[in-house]
Order: C-alpha cells, then structure tokens, then sequence
C-alpha cells in the first residue's frame, strides 16, 4: 500500500491534521513513539486503507508513495534535528519534509540548505489555527523549493480553510519564507490579544461593564467590521461558567501571560531590520510584566492610584469600538511593513497581497480587515506601508480621535493602555513629516562628532559646538 501523505507527531495538531488530510480523500500514514497515539490515530481513522500509522520509522517510511511527502508537527528545536536524521538514511532523492511548527526562521535556513546537498526538498510551513483548525481546515505557510511545491498543493489545497471557495495557503517564497510568514502572523497575534485585554480592562474599570455585557459587547463588535477569530472567543470566553465555584471562570483565571517565543521573535527581528512594530514590542513586554505577579502585589502596595472616573457605558462602547478599530489597522501595518522590509533583506519575494489573503480564513489573526488588507496590497503591490494606502486614511482618520480621548482616559486614570497608547505614538510619529530628531543629531555631533545631515543642503556636516 502505498499512502499520499506522512505526518511525524501524533500529537492533537499531528493527529487532527492527517484526518482532515484523510476527510479530504488522500490516504495518511502517521508516525509517533508514543504508541498509544499511533492506536488512538488508527482507531480514530477507521479504515486503515486510508488512514494508518505505525511507531516504526521504517514502516513508515516505506509505506509513502513518492516523491514522498512528510509533514512534521513536533516541538520547535532540536527535536526537529533528531527527527529529519533520523528519517533522512531511508529517503530518496526528490522526497519532501515539510516542518509545520514554529521553527525559527534561521534554523530552518540550515536545515534547508543541509538536506539540499541531500537531495532533499524542504519546506518550513507555518500551520495556524489550532486543533480545531488543523482538523476542519488551517492558514498553511508554505515556503521553501517552488517545484517541490507543485507536490504538496493538491494536499495543502484540499486541507486548507477557504475564504469565498479560495484555499488558505499559497506557496509563499524560498528558504524561509513560510516561517518567517509564520512568525510575523504571530507577532501580531500578540499585539491584537494584548489590544483586546486592554478594551476589556477600560470597559470594566471606566464603564462598569460586567462579564455579560461585555459578551454582549464583543459579541455585537463580532458582526461589525471588528469581526475576528479573537473578538469572536473573546466573547465566548467572557460567558464561560467555572465548572469549581459560582463565578464567571475569566475571573478566576491568573493573569500570568505565558510565552513560547514567536512574538519575541518578531520584536527582536525589526529591531535588527530597523522595522518599528511598537504595538508588537508592547504586548510581548506586558506578558513579561504579568509574569511579574509578586512583585506587582509589593508594588501596588507601595503607591497610589487614582480611582477610575466613571464614564458612561454607552458611549464608552463605542468609543472603544473605534479605538480597537484604529489599533487593530496599526499592529496589521506594522506587521506587513516588517514582512516588506524581510522581503527584501532575505530575498524572499514575498506577495503580501497572497500573504493577507490567505490569512482572511483558518489562522488566529483571521479578521474582516484582512479583505481590505488584501485589497490595498493588490491596487499597489509596492506600498510599503497601509497607512500610505489611500483606502486606509479614512479608516485611520475617523476613529482616531476616540483613540486619542481613551489613551488620555487611561494615563489620567491608571490604567494601563500600552498597547492603544503604542498604536497611537506610531501613527502620530509615522504621519509627522517633522519629528525632534533634529535635536538627537545635534547631541550625537556635540558628545561624538558624530556628524548630521542639514534641511538646506546636500552632504555631511559637524559642527565644532562652543562649550
Ligand atoms: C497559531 C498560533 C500558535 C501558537 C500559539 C501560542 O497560529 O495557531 O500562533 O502557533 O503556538 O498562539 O503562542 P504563545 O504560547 O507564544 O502565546
């Protein structure tokens, strides 16, 4: 028997992704250590002419037609290593790994380059949207050899979640492309849940909002243009009963964000492009701060507060509504100006018009906005930035102001809005055509001799400063 496609790692994602492999009508053979989870997949699979699984390697190996088309969803690192030499004696020229966790973007640069003297084609995938997106159809990122492509398509096509009938998943570009994709979607994970935690504090402290309405709340933004896969749980989340007292559970969870590293990633690679992504920087500096619980507890302690003003709950909504709006567009723009730059630097020759388009189903970033992306990178494949795009300015300019009045609400109040606060200093820096620099150029050539351009005239000037 010979089976279309391989999966190492019968974990939920592993296990999920090879029965929506299977629901599509390919045949799937999955490979674990864990033999428990190789009879799990076998019992769940039903007939094993279509779906099976073995813990031998071998086995494995030898039951895929070829090329042959193995999908690892395991641990980002080194296990990925242990793996890929572990299968790599019992491949063959033209066969294709394809990593789908989180890998980072340079281990995956190695990698390809060591199994191409081999012979071996391979691709860095990012899969988003979970367990549930990997069993009814995730966002795929594929990037790695555009030939070898053209054999996992047909799959990666039928499995993907589709926006309007369009598959989720394109092949993106060479090298890393697809995980350097894959972290920059993540990235802005990170700045749109810490922008949504943001509203639901200055909703409840500033409007009085309970657990209820504030379902209600996001529930209602879910069918406007705030429509996302985050609003959307975040809605649910907010009517969850806990199953161990009487409350509501959002209450009862600690807030003690955890981290596995792709927004770090993310802040820490604009930083070495020079790409400013604030809103992203923030909310990876917030979970670092939450992590911080004891000595928060010392600290509030320690000083005083003032007590938020209330405001009323109706127009507060709104405003928030705007506000969220406006800081959405601002983390989206930031992550797409890093992905141009990347392109660039790495020679990745990404589309962002396919990216955004096949982020619009399936991923965790999934929003309405992402259509309007799609469409301003399609009318001008160049735009190095949304806000330059003139589809954009409207957008940006009618929920400003509301943006501006809650940030001022949150520092007179004492509550932190990092990320809208954040979101708005990049927009207001970013449309300045004057900025104070002028004066750092100044301090750089008096301490320095550091030199300074001049507004008036070509060349490069220093001044001797009189003391
Ligand atoms: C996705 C997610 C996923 C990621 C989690 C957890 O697109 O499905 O991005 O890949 O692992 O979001 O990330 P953190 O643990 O860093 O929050």
């Amino acid at each position: 028997n010979t089976y279309d496609f391989g999966l190492v790692g019968l974990g939920v994602m592993g296990r999920n992704f090879i029965l929506n492999v299977a629901d599509n009508g390919f045949t799937a053979f999955g490979n674990d250590l864990d033999e428990e989870k190789v009879n799990a997949l076998i019992e769940e699979g039903g007939d094993s002419n279509k779906v099976n699984a073995s813990t031998d390697a071998k086995t494995f190996v030898n039951a895929l037609s070829t090329p042959r088309k193995i999908m690892l969803l395991v641990p980002a690192g080194k296990i990925v290593d242990v793996v890929i030499e572990s299968l790599l004696p019992m491949l063959h020229e033209g066969d294709i790994i394809i990593d789908g966790g989180n890998s980072f973007f340079t281990d995956t640069d190695r990698r390809e380059s060591y199994l191409k003297k081999k012979g071996i084609n391979f691709f860095g995938a990012g899969v988003s949207g979970g367990a549930k997106g990997a069993r009814k159809g995730p966002s795929i990122m594929p990037g790695g050899s555009r030939e070898a492509y053209q054999h996992v398509k047909p799959i990666f096509e039928a499995v993907s979640a589709k926006y309007n009938g369009e598959p989720c998943v394109t092949y993106l570009g060479p090298k890393s492309a697809g995980n350097y994709v894959k972290m920059v979607h993540n990235g802005i994970e990170y700045g749109l849940m810490q922008l949504t935690s943001e509203i639901y504090d200055l909703l409840k402290k500033a409007g009085g909002l309970n657990n209820q309405e504030l379902h209600q709340t996001f529930a209602e933004w879910n069918e406007g243009r705030l429509q996302s896969f985050l609003v959307e749980i975040t809605s649910e989340i907010l009517a969850q009963k806990d199953e161990l007292t009487d409350g509501d559970l959002v209450d009862m969870i600690l807030d003690k964000a955890k981290q596995k590293g792709t927004g770090k990633w993310t802040s820490q690679n604009a930083m070495d492009l020079g790409i400013p992504v604030p809103t992203i920087d923030i909310a990876v500096s917030m979970r670092e701060i939450s992590a911080l619980k004891e000595e928060r507890i010392k600290a509030d302690k320690l000083y005083d507060r003032p007590s938020p003003e209330t405001v009323v709950k109706g127009s507060l909504v709104a405003k928030a509504e705007k506000a969220l709006y406006f800081a959405f567009i601002m983390a989206y723009a930031q992550g797409m100006h890093q992905l141009a730059d990347a392109s660039k630097e790495y020679g990745y020759e990404l589309e962002l018009a396919e990216i955004a388009k096949i982020w619009r189903a399936g991923c965790i970033i999934r929003a309405r906005l992402l259509a309007d992306i799609t469409d301003a990178f399609k009318a001008d494949k160049e735009l190095p930035n949304l806000l330059l795009s003139q589809a954009f300015v409207d957008k940006v300019q009618s929920t400003v102001d509301e943006t501006r009045e809650l940030v001022a609400y949150g520092a007179t109040n004492g509550i932190p809005l990092p990320g809208l606060s954040n979101s708005l200093t990049y927009f207001d820096a970013y449309t300045s055509s004057k900025l104070p620099l002028n004066l750092i150029q100044g301090q750089r050539d008096y301490f320095g001799s550091h030199t300074y351009e001049r507004t008036d005239r070509e060349g490069v000037f220093h001044t001797e400063w009189e003391a």
